[in-house]
């Protein structure tokens, strides 16, 4: 069957999503985010790419750091929430949606408390391609729990897998 070029993104379902998460003032803001990649080791270089008229990709861009965090099956619904509303309306999305966080340890971007991973990110490159802004930005700091010792033990984390959105955030489950 044809696909429709501007859909093949959902032909990479189902995907691990993350938390992207930025901080300006006393602004807070966050959203999941699916459009992303490692691209370099050393120095560890991470992209994502966001929409630029999004309030949270226009923070990061703002405060020029932004963190990145994984957060497990439970919290799903933080996730649906954070897909659903603008940081544009609240002063702090990430308290709106029920997610506890501090400020970053080696930058002010908010590491949230229920995350089994935490990247802070200083912002390096930001580039328009099409429609969407590719940020490109080196990790200053890599936070993770127990089940990860150089790679993650799947016994205890357990990865929320995104798989489109069907009126709602639908999770593929290993059945
Ligand atoms: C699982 C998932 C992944 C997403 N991935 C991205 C992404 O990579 N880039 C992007 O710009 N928006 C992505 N979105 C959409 C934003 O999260 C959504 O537009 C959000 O409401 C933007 O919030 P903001 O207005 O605070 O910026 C994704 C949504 C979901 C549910």
């Amino acid at each position: 069957l044809k696909v429709d070029p501007s859909l093949v993104h959902r032909l990479f379902y189902p995907q691990v999503p993350l938390v992207m998460a930025a901080r300006s003032g006393r602004r807070v803001s966050a959203m999941p985010v699916v459009s992303y990649a490692s691209v370099s080791d050393a120095p560890a270089l991470v992209a994502v790419s966001c929409r630029p008229e999004g309030f949270t990709c226009g923070l990061a861009r703002k405060a020029r750091s932004f963190s990145l965090s994984i957060l497990e099956k439970a919290h799903a619904g933080a996730l649906e929430r954070l897909a659903t509303g603008s940081g544009a309306k609240v002063s702090d999305k990430l308290r709106e949606a029920g997610l506890a966080y501090a400020v970053g340890g080696t930058l002010k971007v908010p590491v949230l408390d229920d995350a089994v991973a935490t990247l802070e990110c200083s912002l390096r490159y930001s580039r328009k391609f099409g429609d969407h802004v590719l940020l490109v930005a080196k990790v200053e700091d890599a936070w993770a729990s127990e089940a990860f010792t150089d790679s993650w033990d799947f016994a205890r984390y357990r990865p929320l897998l995104y798989s489109g959105w069907k009126g709602g955030l639908t999770i593929f489950s290993e059945g």
